[in-house]
């Protein structure tokens, strides 16, 4: 496997970073991931606009074109000898010695992107939906920085995992935020419900993606928090993000939810997804 790592394409376990790189002692740091259909990759000027919206927000340079992300992300999926791939990349302020929390005049950011095969959900699997846990929100408030301060995330995934689930559902003063690492939607009366774009929680790119098909497909999008309650009495519940596009979600809390597999709706909006990567079949 090769990675890229501050302007080298190196064997992956030969990618090593400095121990006062600020990324390891602050999650001082930003990330994206996205993927190739076909090796054609989708949504990465979007990605990478998001990423620089973040920068601008940690203050963070990024002395990098889109132009020259996208050849690396390219390379790498050639050098791989990938089709469907899945890139993570991730750049931090830099290694600066010694410690100190404001930042360094010296440091350079260090940026690195590896790339590994993306798995497609069957569609058995995507049908039948998966299940969910809640938890309440306990992240900071800029949720919609994708930085790598990812603890609270990490924990609330890991309590998923523990409890047969397959993300957790947070939830801040009764109402439904996001996933540990998805968005989350509510179908009711025919409308798709799910949380704004705002400080509380990451505008993903798959939501904006999703938010694009149902103005397409004429289904009305509610931009407003739904109350927690509306988890298992709404008519259909998903969720999104990069890797899965959408999955239903049929159970939580050990509560039927979501009318138990996939509704019309995340249905027709899935199609588009679909649709969209049979048309980059060469
Ligand atoms: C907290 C959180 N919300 C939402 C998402 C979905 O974002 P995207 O659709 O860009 O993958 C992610 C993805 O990692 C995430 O970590």
């Amino acid at each position: 496997v090769i990675s890229y790592l501050n302007g080298e394409y190196l064997p992956h376990d030969r990618c090593t970073v400095h121990i006062d790189d600020r990324g390891l002692l602050f999650g001082d740091g930003l990330y994206e991931v996205w993927r190739s259909h076909h090796k054609v990759f989708f949504g990465d000027r979007e990605h990478l606009a998001r990423m620089r919206y973040g920068a601008e927000q940690i203050r963070l340079a990024l002395p990098w074109s889109d132009d020259e992300i996208i050849g690396v992300a390219h390379r790498l999926q050639e050098l791989n000898g990938l089709t469907d791939t899945l890139i993570y990349l991730q750049v931090t302020r830099g290694a600066a010695t010694p410690r100190t929390h404001h930042f360094p005049k010296d440091a350079r950011p260090t940026i690195f992107m590896t790339a590994r095969a993306a798995k497609t959900t069957p569609w058995e699997e995507r049908q039948a939906g998966v299940k969910c846990i809640t938890l309440p929100d306990l992240r900071w408030a800029r949720c919609d920085i994708k930085t790598v301060n990812l603890l609270p995330n990490a924990l609330a995934r890991q309590a998923a995992v523990e409890n047969g689930a397959y993300d957790a559902i947070l939830c801040r003063d009764g109402f439904v935020t996001e996933g540990g690492a998805t968005n989350v939607y509510a179908v009711a009366g025919g409308k798709v419900h799910t949380h704004p774009k705002n400080p509380r929680v990451l505008g993903g790119i798959t939501r904006g993606f999703i938010l694009t098909f149902a103005a397409e497909l004429g289904i009305p999008v509610i931009e407003e928090p739904f109350p927690r309650e509306w988890l298992w009495t709404a008519d259909e519940v998903f969720i999104s993000s990069v890797s899965i596009d959408i999955l239903p979600v049929n159970c939580i809390d050990g509560r039927p939810a979501g009318g138990g597999k996939m509704g019309p709706v995340a249905r027709a909006l899935y199609g588009r997804f679909h649709e969209t990567y049979q048309g980059m079949k060469l």
